[in-house]
Protein backbone atom coordinates (compact mmCIF):
# COMPACT_ATOMS: atom_id res chain seq x y z
CA UNK A 1 0.00 0.00 0.00
CA UNK A 2 1.29 3.18 -1.21
CA UNK A 3 1.96 5.82 1.91
CA UNK A 4 3.29 9.04 1.85
CA UNK A 5 7.01 8.03 3.35
CA UNK A 6 7.78 6.63 -0.06
CA UNK A 7 9.95 9.92 -1.55
CA UNK A 8 7.86 12.35 -3.12
CA UNK A 9 7.69 13.18 -6.47
CA UNK A 10 7.49 16.61 -7.62
CA UNK A 11 4.13 18.21 -8.09
CA UNK A 12 4.28 17.60 -12.14
CA UNK A 13 2.91 20.88 -14.37
CA UNK A 14 -0.77 20.88 -14.98
CA UNK A 15 -0.11 20.23 -18.85
CA UNK A 16 1.56 17.05 -17.71
CA UNK A 17 -0.45 15.97 -15.50
CA UNK A 18 -3.30 16.12 -18.73
CA UNK A 19 -1.06 14.34 -20.46
CA UNK A 20 -0.86 11.58 -18.25
CA UNK A 21 -4.31 11.12 -17.76
CA UNK A 22 -6.55 10.86 -21.13
CA UNK A 23 -9.96 11.40 -19.73
CA UNK A 24 -9.10 14.37 -18.31
CA UNK A 25 -7.28 15.19 -20.80
CA UNK A 26 -10.44 15.34 -23.39
CA UNK A 27 -12.08 16.82 -20.45
CA UNK A 28 -10.27 20.04 -20.50
CA UNK A 29 -10.51 20.59 -24.22
CA UNK A 30 -11.98 23.85 -25.10
CA UNK A 31 -11.87 24.96 -21.89
CA UNK A 32 -9.83 27.95 -20.17
CA UNK A 33 -6.41 27.03 -19.57
CA UNK A 34 -6.37 28.30 -15.88
CA UNK A 35 -5.26 25.34 -13.74
CA UNK A 36 -8.51 23.01 -12.45
CA UNK A 37 -8.39 20.14 -9.96
CA UNK A 38 -9.20 16.81 -11.41
CA UNK A 39 -12.48 15.12 -11.51
CA UNK A 40 -12.11 11.11 -12.35
CA UNK A 41 -14.64 8.27 -11.64
CA UNK A 42 -11.60 6.09 -10.73
CA UNK A 43 -11.28 8.32 -8.10
CA UNK A 44 -13.84 7.15 -5.81
CA UNK A 45 -16.52 9.84 -6.04
CA UNK A 46 -20.34 9.58 -5.93
CA UNK A 47 -23.08 11.55 -8.04
CA UNK A 48 -20.37 12.83 -10.38
CA UNK A 49 -21.45 15.45 -11.88
CA UNK A 50 -21.87 15.56 -16.06
CA UNK A 51 -20.26 18.32 -18.17
CA UNK A 52 -20.09 21.98 -17.07
CA UNK A 53 -21.16 20.95 -13.35
CA UNK A 54 -18.13 19.51 -12.58
CA UNK A 55 -16.32 22.95 -11.92
CA UNK A 56 -19.47 23.89 -10.47
CA UNK A 57 -20.20 21.50 -7.58
CA UNK A 58 -18.86 21.78 -4.41
CA UNK A 59 -16.85 18.52 -2.71
CA UNK A 60 -15.89 18.02 0.98
CA UNK A 61 -13.70 15.82 2.10
CA UNK A 62 -13.90 15.35 6.00
CA UNK A 63 -10.73 14.11 7.46
CA UNK A 64 -12.39 11.89 10.26
CA UNK A 65 -15.95 11.25 9.90
CA UNK A 66 -16.65 10.83 13.70
CA UNK A 67 -19.35 12.30 15.61
CA UNK A 68 -19.15 15.72 14.04
CA UNK A 69 -18.02 14.48 10.43
CA UNK A 70 -20.94 12.60 10.18
CA UNK A 71 -23.33 15.21 10.83
CA UNK A 72 -21.50 16.75 8.61
CA UNK A 73 -21.75 14.63 5.43
CA UNK A 74 -25.25 14.20 5.54
CA UNK A 75 -26.19 17.85 6.17
CA UNK A 76 -24.36 18.59 2.93
CA UNK A 77 -25.25 15.57 1.02
CA UNK A 78 -28.58 16.70 1.83
CA UNK A 79 -28.06 19.66 -0.24
CA UNK A 80 -26.62 18.13 -3.12
CA UNK A 81 -22.51 17.96 -2.23
CA UNK A 82 -20.50 15.08 -3.01
CA UNK A 83 -19.04 14.32 0.26
CA UNK A 84 -16.00 11.65 0.87
CA UNK A 85 -14.02 11.19 3.91
CA UNK A 86 -11.95 8.94 6.27
CA UNK A 87 -12.36 6.62 9.05
CA UNK A 88 -9.79 4.23 10.94
CA UNK A 89 -11.84 0.84 11.16
CA UNK A 90 -13.64 -1.53 8.36
CA UNK A 91 -16.14 -2.07 10.92
CA UNK A 92 -16.77 1.92 10.87
CA UNK A 93 -16.24 2.31 7.24
CA UNK A 94 -18.80 -0.45 6.57
CA UNK A 95 -21.33 1.34 8.60
CA UNK A 96 -20.81 4.61 6.77
CA UNK A 97 -20.64 3.55 3.25
CA UNK A 98 -24.80 1.79 4.11
CA UNK A 99 -25.80 5.00 5.04
CA UNK A 100 -24.13 6.43 1.36
CA UNK A 101 -21.23 7.95 2.41
CA UNK A 102 -17.89 7.91 0.22
CA UNK A 103 -15.57 6.66 2.64
CA UNK A 104 -12.38 5.26 2.67
CA UNK A 105 -10.23 3.88 5.21
CA UNK A 106 -7.18 6.12 6.91
CA UNK A 107 -4.85 6.19 9.51
CA UNK A 108 -3.24 9.36 9.16
CA UNK A 109 0.09 8.80 10.57
CA UNK A 110 0.69 7.11 7.49
CA UNK A 111 -1.53 8.48 4.69
CA UNK A 112 -1.82 6.71 1.92
CA UNK A 113 -0.98 8.97 -1.65
CA UNK A 114 -4.28 7.14 -3.20
CA UNK A 115 -6.55 9.00 -1.01
CA UNK A 116 -4.79 12.09 -0.67
CA UNK A 117 -5.00 11.88 -4.45
CA UNK A 118 -8.50 12.11 -3.98
CA UNK A 119 -8.55 14.53 -0.57
CA UNK A 120 -7.02 16.74 -3.44
CA UNK A 121 -10.15 16.84 -6.05
CA UNK A 122 -12.28 18.22 -3.40
CA UNK A 123 -13.01 21.81 -3.31
CA UNK A 124 -13.91 21.90 0.54
CA UNK A 125 -11.64 19.87 3.53
CA UNK A 126 -13.13 19.72 7.31
CA UNK A 127 -10.32 18.41 9.10
CA UNK A 128 -11.68 16.79 12.22
CA UNK A 129 -8.81 14.56 13.41
CA UNK A 130 -7.47 15.18 16.96
CA UNK A 131 -3.71 15.59 17.74
CA UNK A 132 -1.70 12.79 18.98
CA UNK A 133 -0.11 12.84 22.80
CA UNK A 134 3.97 13.14 21.97
CA UNK A 135 3.21 13.36 17.89
CA UNK A 136 1.04 16.12 17.07
CA UNK A 137 -1.28 17.08 14.40
CA UNK A 138 -0.72 13.53 12.27
CA UNK A 139 -1.69 15.04 9.00
CA UNK A 140 1.01 17.92 9.99
CA UNK A 141 3.81 15.45 10.77
CA UNK A 142 3.14 15.55 6.62
CA UNK A 143 2.74 19.12 5.87
CA UNK A 144 5.19 18.96 2.92
CA UNK A 145 3.08 16.28 1.49
CA UNK A 146 0.19 17.96 1.60
CA UNK A 147 1.21 21.07 0.62
CA UNK A 148 2.59 19.31 -2.73
CA UNK A 149 -0.69 17.25 -3.38
CA UNK A 150 -3.22 20.30 -2.90
CA UNK A 151 -1.65 22.68 -4.72
CA UNK A 152 -3.45 22.26 -7.57
CA UNK A 153 -5.96 25.30 -7.48
CA UNK A 154 -9.02 22.62 -6.12
CA UNK A 155 -9.27 23.14 -2.95
CA UNK A 156 -11.11 26.46 -1.66
CA UNK A 157 -12.07 26.51 2.03
CA UNK A 158 -11.04 24.67 4.64
CA UNK A 159 -11.76 24.34 8.33
CA UNK A 160 -9.97 22.71 11.25
CA UNK A 161 -11.91 21.53 14.12
CA UNK A 162 -10.53 22.50 17.44
CA UNK A 163 -11.58 23.16 20.68
CA UNK A 164 -11.81 25.65 23.65
CA UNK A 165 -9.97 23.85 25.68
CA UNK A 166 -6.88 25.43 24.47
CA UNK A 167 -8.49 28.52 26.76
CA UNK A 168 -7.28 26.52 30.12
CA UNK A 169 -8.45 27.97 33.21
CA UNK A 170 -9.96 31.41 33.18
CA UNK A 171 -11.28 31.72 36.58
CA UNK A 172 -15.52 31.78 34.82
CA UNK A 173 -13.95 34.75 33.08
CA UNK A 174 -15.92 35.62 29.41
CA UNK A 175 -13.48 34.62 27.14
CA UNK A 176 -13.53 35.55 23.03
CA UNK A 177 -10.97 34.51 20.76
CA UNK A 178 -8.54 37.33 21.47
CA UNK A 179 -8.16 36.11 24.96
CA UNK A 180 -4.51 34.56 25.34
CA UNK A 181 -4.74 30.82 24.79
CA UNK A 182 -3.35 28.75 28.16
CA UNK A 183 -3.29 24.85 27.33
CA UNK A 184 -3.75 23.01 30.51
CA UNK A 185 -1.58 20.44 29.57
CA UNK A 186 0.47 18.95 26.17
CA UNK A 187 -2.43 18.06 24.38
CA UNK A 188 -3.55 21.28 24.49
CA UNK A 189 -0.77 22.67 23.19
CA UNK A 190 -0.71 20.26 20.47
CA UNK A 191 -3.83 21.16 19.59
CA UNK A 192 -3.15 24.90 19.66
CA UNK A 193 0.09 24.08 17.69
CA UNK A 194 -2.23 22.36 15.15
CA UNK A 195 -4.52 25.51 14.73
CA UNK A 196 -1.64 27.06 13.64
CA UNK A 197 -0.26 24.97 11.27
CA UNK A 198 -3.76 24.32 9.47
CA UNK A 199 -4.19 28.29 9.20
CA UNK A 200 -0.29 28.65 7.85
CA UNK A 201 -0.81 25.54 5.09
CA UNK A 202 -4.19 27.23 3.93
CA UNK A 203 -2.29 30.57 3.68
CA UNK A 204 0.39 28.89 1.96
CA UNK A 205 -1.66 27.32 -0.06
CA UNK A 206 -3.89 30.28 -1.01
CA UNK A 207 -6.50 28.78 0.80
CA UNK A 208 -9.40 30.36 2.95
CA UNK A 209 -8.38 28.37 6.06
CA UNK A 210 -10.48 28.64 9.20
CA UNK A 211 -10.58 27.51 13.03
CA UNK A 212 -13.40 26.54 14.82
CA UNK A 213 -13.14 25.93 18.79
CA UNK A 214 -16.02 23.64 19.54
CA UNK A 215 -17.44 23.39 23.27
CA UNK A 216 -18.58 20.28 24.38
CA UNK A 217 -20.53 18.70 21.54
CA UNK A 218 -23.56 17.31 22.23
CA UNK A 219 -26.87 15.73 19.59
CA UNK A 220 -28.71 12.74 18.99
CA UNK A 221 -27.24 9.63 20.14
CA UNK A 222 -24.23 11.52 22.22
CA UNK A 223 -26.16 13.54 25.02
CA UNK A 224 -26.58 13.72 28.54
CA UNK A 225 -30.01 11.98 27.10
CA UNK A 226 -28.19 8.98 26.49
CA UNK A 227 -26.00 9.22 28.81
CA UNK A 228 -28.81 8.61 31.73
CA UNK A 229 -30.56 6.21 29.25
CA UNK A 230 -27.48 4.11 28.94
CA UNK A 231 -27.14 3.73 32.45
CA UNK A 232 -23.31 5.04 31.89
CA UNK A 233 -21.46 5.90 35.48
CA UNK A 234 -18.90 8.81 35.10
CA UNK A 235 -15.44 8.01 34.59
CA UNK A 236 -12.94 9.88 36.46
CA UNK A 237 -12.26 12.55 34.09
CA UNK A 238 -16.01 13.03 33.83
CA UNK A 239 -15.65 13.37 37.95
CA UNK A 240 -13.14 15.78 37.51
CA UNK A 241 -15.32 17.75 34.88
CA UNK A 242 -18.34 17.56 37.11
CA UNK A 243 -16.74 20.10 39.45
CA UNK A 244 -16.37 23.08 36.72
CA UNK A 245 -18.95 25.62 37.06
CA UNK A 246 -19.00 26.77 33.29
CA UNK A 247 -19.06 24.24 30.38
CA UNK A 248 -19.44 25.94 26.82
CA UNK A 249 -21.23 23.60 25.05
CA UNK A 250 -22.74 23.06 21.45
CA UNK A 251 -25.12 21.09 19.44
CA UNK A 252 -23.32 19.67 16.48
CA UNK A 253 -26.55 20.77 14.03
CA UNK A 254 -25.26 24.35 15.04
CA UNK A 255 -21.79 23.45 14.13
CA UNK A 256 -23.50 22.29 10.97
CA UNK A 257 -24.59 25.48 10.80
CA UNK A 258 -21.61 27.82 11.46
CA UNK A 259 -19.80 25.63 8.84
CA UNK A 260 -22.54 26.56 6.53
CA UNK A 261 -22.31 29.87 6.81
CA UNK A 262 -18.67 29.94 6.57
CA UNK A 263 -18.68 28.35 3.35
CA UNK A 264 -20.37 30.51 2.40
CA UNK A 265 -18.32 33.22 3.77
CA UNK A 266 -15.15 32.33 3.67
CA UNK A 267 -12.71 34.97 6.07
CA UNK A 268 -9.11 33.52 5.11
CA UNK A 269 -7.15 32.52 8.81
CA UNK A 270 -10.28 33.48 11.24
CA UNK A 271 -10.80 31.64 13.96
CA UNK A 272 -14.30 30.98 15.47
CA UNK A 273 -15.60 30.26 19.17
CA UNK A 274 -18.35 27.89 18.12
CA UNK A 275 -20.53 27.62 21.42
CA UNK A 276 -24.01 28.20 22.57
CA UNK A 277 -25.29 30.97 25.03
CA UNK A 278 -26.01 29.12 28.05
CA UNK A 279 -22.46 27.84 29.66
CA UNK A 280 -23.56 26.31 32.30
CA UNK A 281 -22.34 23.39 34.99
CA UNK A 282 -23.10 19.81 34.35
CA UNK A 283 -25.34 19.10 37.07
CA UNK A 284 -27.72 21.61 36.08
CA UNK A 285 -27.63 20.02 32.55
CA UNK A 286 -27.96 16.30 33.89
CA UNK A 287 -31.16 17.41 35.96
CA UNK A 288 -33.03 18.79 33.08
CA UNK A 289 -32.04 16.10 31.14
CA UNK A 290 -33.78 13.53 33.62
CA UNK A 291 -36.86 15.57 34.26
CA UNK A 292 -37.11 15.32 30.44
CA UNK A 293 -36.44 11.49 30.78
CA UNK A 294 -39.00 11.52 33.23
CA UNK A 295 -41.66 13.34 31.51
CA UNK A 296 -40.96 11.28 28.15
CA UNK A 297 -41.36 7.94 29.86
CA UNK A 298 -42.94 8.50 32.97
CA UNK A 299 -39.97 6.65 34.39
CA UNK A 300 -38.09 6.30 37.72
CA UNK A 301 -35.13 8.18 37.12
CA UNK A 302 -32.10 8.18 39.54
CA UNK A 303 -31.87 11.96 40.25
CA UNK A 304 -29.29 11.56 43.02
CA UNK A 305 -26.34 13.58 42.19
CA UNK A 306 -23.53 11.70 43.21
CA UNK A 307 -20.69 13.63 41.83
CA UNK A 308 -21.17 17.10 42.78
CA UNK A 309 -21.95 19.77 45.22
CA UNK A 310 -22.21 23.13 44.06
CA UNK A 311 -20.32 24.85 46.93
CA UNK A 312 -17.55 23.22 45.31
CA UNK A 313 -17.73 24.13 41.70
CA UNK A 314 -14.46 25.60 39.66
CA UNK A 315 -15.01 28.49 37.30
CA UNK A 316 -13.02 27.42 34.61
CA UNK A 317 -14.59 30.07 31.94
CA UNK A 318 -17.86 30.76 29.76
CA UNK A 319 -16.97 31.26 26.01
CA UNK A 320 -17.96 34.22 23.84
CA UNK A 321 -19.47 33.10 20.48
CA UNK A 322 -20.53 37.08 19.63
CA UNK A 323 -17.75 36.72 16.50
CA UNK A 324 -19.42 33.45 15.46
CA UNK A 325 -22.85 35.71 15.36
CA UNK A 326 -21.58 38.75 14.08
CA UNK A 327 -19.27 38.02 10.86
CA UNK A 328 -20.47 34.63 10.04
CA UNK A 329 -24.43 35.42 10.81
CA UNK A 330 -25.18 32.59 12.58
CA UNK A 331 -28.31 32.25 14.69
CA UNK A 332 -28.57 29.43 16.79
CA UNK A 333 -30.55 26.46 16.23
CA UNK A 334 -29.63 25.86 20.33
CA UNK A 335 -28.77 28.54 22.30
CA UNK A 336 -29.29 26.60 25.53
CA UNK A 337 -28.61 23.07 26.33
CA UNK A 338 -32.43 23.11 27.33
CA UNK A 339 -33.74 23.70 23.63
CA UNK A 340 -31.26 21.41 22.45
CA UNK A 341 -31.73 18.17 24.69
CA UNK A 342 -35.70 19.16 24.48
CA UNK A 343 -34.82 18.68 20.92
CA UNK A 344 -33.23 15.07 21.53
CA UNK A 345 -35.82 14.37 23.79
CA UNK A 346 -38.27 14.91 21.31
CA UNK A 347 -36.89 12.53 18.51
CA UNK A 348 -35.62 10.21 21.01
CA UNK A 349 -38.69 7.18 19.52
CA UNK A 350 -36.13 7.17 16.54
CA UNK A 351 -33.30 5.72 18.72
CA UNK A 352 -33.73 2.88 21.06
CA UNK A 353 -34.07 4.67 24.74
CA UNK A 354 -33.02 1.28 26.63
CA UNK A 355 -29.40 1.07 27.92
CA UNK A 356 -27.47 -0.65 24.30
CA UNK A 357 -23.95 -0.02 23.18
CA UNK A 358 -23.49 3.52 22.06
CA UNK A 359 -21.64 3.52 18.56
CA UNK A 360 -19.89 6.70 20.18
CA UNK A 361 -19.07 7.74 24.04
CA UNK A 362 -21.28 10.82 25.04
CA UNK A 363 -20.00 13.97 24.52
CA UNK A 364 -19.20 14.05 28.38
CA UNK A 365 -16.95 10.96 27.87
CA UNK A 366 -15.14 11.94 25.25
CA UNK A 367 -14.79 15.30 25.80
CA UNK A 368 -11.43 15.72 26.35
CA UNK A 369 -11.41 19.63 27.13
CA UNK A 370 -8.24 20.40 25.04
N1 LIG B 1 -16.19 15.63 21.83
C1 LIG B 1 -16.19 16.90 22.19
O1 LIG B 1 -16.98 17.35 23.02
C2 LIG B 1 -15.21 17.85 21.54
C3 LIG B 1 -15.16 19.17 21.97
C4 LIG B 1 -14.32 20.07 21.31
C5 LIG B 1 -13.55 19.64 20.24
N2 LIG B 1 -13.59 18.34 19.86
C6 LIG B 1 -12.78 17.96 18.70
O2 LIG B 1 -13.55 18.22 17.54
C7 LIG B 1 -13.27 17.24 16.53
C8 LIG B 1 -14.57 16.52 16.18
O3 LIG B 1 -15.13 15.97 17.36
P1 LIG B 1 -15.90 14.57 17.32
O4 LIG B 1 -16.57 14.48 18.62
O5 LIG B 1 -16.66 14.45 16.05
O6 LIG B 1 -14.66 13.57 17.28
P2 LIG B 1 -14.71 11.98 17.03
O7 LIG B 1 -16.09 11.47 16.99
O8 LIG B 1 -13.76 11.38 18.00
O9 LIG B 1 -14.08 11.87 15.55
C9 LIG B 1 -12.70 11.95 15.31
C10 LIG B 1 -12.40 11.36 13.96
O10 LIG B 1 -10.99 11.33 13.75
C11 LIG B 1 -10.60 10.04 13.30
N3 LIG B 1 -9.23 9.77 13.74
C12 LIG B 1 -8.74 9.82 15.00
N4 LIG B 1 -7.42 9.54 14.98
C13 LIG B 1 -7.09 9.31 13.69
C14 LIG B 1 -5.88 8.98 13.01
N5 LIG B 1 -4.70 8.82 13.65
N6 LIG B 1 -5.91 8.82 11.67
C15 LIG B 1 -7.06 8.98 11.00
N7 LIG B 1 -8.23 9.30 11.57
C16 LIG B 1 -8.24 9.47 12.90
C17 LIG B 1 -11.61 9.08 13.92
O11 LIG B 1 -11.65 7.88 13.18
P3 LIG B 1 -12.75 6.74 13.49
O12 LIG B 1 -14.04 7.29 12.94
O13 LIG B 1 -12.29 5.55 12.80
O14 LIG B 1 -12.79 6.61 14.99
C18 LIG B 1 -12.89 9.91 13.79
O15 LIG B 1 -13.44 9.76 12.52
C19 LIG B 1 -12.22 16.32 17.13
O16 LIG B 1 -10.95 16.79 16.77
C20 LIG B 1 -12.41 16.48 18.62
O17 LIG B 1 -11.26 16.19 19.35
C21 LIG B 1 -14.41 17.45 20.48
Amino acid sequence: MEVCCIPAVPFPPASLRYRLHPVLENWSIGRPTKRRCFFAASAGLRHLPKGNHLETQKRMFILGMGFVGEFVAQDLMNQGWAVSGTCTSVAKKEKLDKLGFNVHLFDANEPELEVLNILNQHTHLLVSIPPCLHIGDPMLQHAEVLRRKLNNDCLQWLCYLSTTGIYGDCGGAWVDETYPPNPPNELAKLRLAAEGGWLSLGDDLGVAAHVFRLGGIYGPGRSAIDTIIKGESLSNSQRVRSFKKYTSRVHVADICNALNESIHKPSPGRIYNIVDDDPAPRTEVFSFARKLIGETWMKEVDTNESFSGERSLRGEKRVVNARMKKELGVRLFHPSYRSGLQSISDQVHHYPPSPSPSPSPSWEESLSDV
